[in-house]
Formats: structure tokens, sequence, C-alpha cells
């Protein structure tokens, strides 16, 4: 049982559904993200799932794109509950659409949450946890970290960033007695890919669609599965699973699926373009 985690991104979707779990397991949680109202009736709804009536939750309102925050909300979550054995970033944002409408702003913004804000949090918990010389660190990523996808231009190069953030930190963390997993979740009905959902384009759409969607609850219960067998990469999924292995010898094939499929939606578009205009004739 853990003693104390500490969740990014937990009042919500895949970070509130591992909370759930481990509250029911009787561990100590601290969750963190910006919506103080969202906080709130999360922990109300973690305190009626308590085993026990010492477990502790903490919610903590910061942003983890702003390093001073970060540091701040770990450092309170550290002197409440001790140090974490298990530190999970799992706060993002993503905004599809196409690279050349969306503003520079989204791009920033969305590498400042997901890379800066998964790396903010490891470097403001890891000094605490290398004194401990044991903890685990698992960061959310995604299948868009494992390939560039279609309308993703602001989300797939932030979910590369932290995989290659995961990569080169596990050595380090080794030497130290720490572990370090990397998560790449399949969609995942979530309120974040309800909003993709909004802005993603047609082409987007047709690509992602044929994919599996898994619940919150299940990508929670694989991720915890393979934090205790301490795996590297977690791959919830069978999709997953197979695009992590075979990603690179996949790419080539892949790419001229999505082609197709974006000529479709280009073709149709034409199409009915066509049609309103010789219905407007
Ligand atoms: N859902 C999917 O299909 C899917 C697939 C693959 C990977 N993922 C990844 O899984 C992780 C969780 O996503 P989700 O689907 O569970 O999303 P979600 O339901 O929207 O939850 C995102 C969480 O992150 C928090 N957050 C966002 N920006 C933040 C910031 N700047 N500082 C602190 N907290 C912040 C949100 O709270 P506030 O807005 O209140 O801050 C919320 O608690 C993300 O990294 C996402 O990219 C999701």
């Amino acid at each position: 049982m853990y003693k104390h985690v500490i969740i990014t991104g937990g009042s919500s979707g895949i970070g509130k559904a591992i909370a759930t779990l481990l509250i029911k397991s009787g561990a100590n949680v601290c969750i963190i993200s910006r919506n103080q109202t969202k906080l709130n009736s999360t922990q109300a709804e973690l305190e009626t799932l308590k085993i026990h009536p010492e477990q502790q939750i903490l919610a903590i309102s910061a942003d983890v794109s702003q390093w001073e925050q970060t540091q701040k909300a770990i450092a309170t979550a550290i002197a409440e509950l001790g140090v974490p054995d298990l530190l999970i970033a799992s706060a993002g944002i993503a905004h599809p659409g196409y690279f050349t409408e969306l503003e520079v702003a989204i791009f920033e913004e969305t590498m400042a949450i997901n890379y800066f804000g998964t790396l903010y949090c490891i470097k403001a918990a890891l000094p605490a946890m290398l004194q401990q010389q044991k903890g685990h660190i698992v960061i959310i990523s995604s299948g868009a970290g494992l390939i560039g996808l279609y309308g993703y231009t602001p989300y797939s190069p932030s979910k590369f960033a932290v995989r290659g953030l995961a990569e080169s930190l596990r050595g380090e963390l080794k030497t130290a007695g720490l572990h370090i997993s990397i998560v790449y979740p399949p969609d995942t009905d979530t309120p974040q890919l309800a909003a993709e959902n909004q802005t993603k384009p047609p082409e987007t759409k047709l690509i992602t669609q044929s994919a599996q969607i898994m619940t919150a609850e299940k990508v929670a219960i694989e991720i915890l599965q393979g934090i205790t067998r301490k795996a590297f990469a977690i791959t919830p999924g069978l999709e997953m699973s197979l695009l992590m292995r075979l990603h690179s010898l996949f790419a080539p094939l892949l790419q001229w699926y999505f082609d197709s499929l974006v000529r479709k939606t280009r073709h149709n578009k034409k199409l009915q373009i066509n049609n309103e205009i010789n219905f407007y004739r």
C-alpha cells in the first residue's frame, strides 16, 4: 500500500480514476490541479471512499506550467503527508485543429502544461524522493506520443517530449533506486476527449473513429498494474501495446492509411460543396 501518492490532474479523468482506486486501497493521496471547484468536489467524492478514518486526502490548487506554483504545491504536499512513494504526472491538455489555423499561444500553452508541467513536478519532488532512495514516478504520454497524428500538431510533440524525458531520465533514477514509467493511453472517455471532439478536424475524426476507446477506470487499473510490475512502458489495451512495440515498423503503413482517410474526407468535402453549388443554381 502506498503511504503518499501525489497526482497532478487528479481532479478529473484518468488522474481522478487513479486517485479513486488508490483511496479504495487505503493510500493517502494529494491531488493537484487548477480549478478549486473541481478539486473540492473530487476531494469530497474521494472522502466517501476512504477505507480507514486516518486516511488523508489533500487537494491543492496550482498551475503545473508555473514553476513556483508547482514547487510550492509539492512542498506543501510533502510537509503535510510526507515524501511521496508515488508521483503521477497526469495533468494535460489537448487542442486539436489545423496547424495553419491554431494560434502560436496554443502550441506554447500545450508544451508548457504537458511537457514543462510534467518536468516541474518531477524536479520539485525528486530531491526528497532521492533522499529516501525509493519511489516511483509515472508520466502520462499518449498514443500520439508514439506516432504524430493529423490535427494534433500542438499535442503530439508535447507527448513525444515527455517520452524523451522518461527515456533519458530512466537510467539516472535507476542508479538512485527509483523507478519511472511512461504510459501510452489510447482514447479514453474523459472530459478531455469530449473537449477534443469539439475542435477535431473531420480528417482527425475519421482517423481516430475506429480506434478503441477505454474507460478511465480501465486505464487506471492497467496503470496501477503496470506500476506494480515496475514496467517502464505501460500500454493500456491491445492497440497501444502493438503500437508501442511496432510503431517504427508500422509508421509508413499508418501514414499511407491516414493519408487515404484524409483524401477521402477532402473528396467528400468537395462533393458536398459541389452539391450545395448545384442546389443554389
Ligand atoms: N483522454 C484521452 O483520450 C487521453 C489519451 C491519451 C493520453 N491522455 C493524457 O492523460 C492525461 C489526463 O487526461 P484526461 O483525459 O484525464 O483529461 P481531463 O479529464 O481533462 O483531466 C485533466 C486534468 O489535468 C488538470 N490540468 C490541466 N491543466 C493543468 C495545469 N496547467 N495545471 C494543473 N492541472 C492541470 C485538469 O484540471 P484543471 O483544468 O482544473 O487544472 C484535470 O484535473 C493527460 O496528460 C492527457 O493528455 C488522455
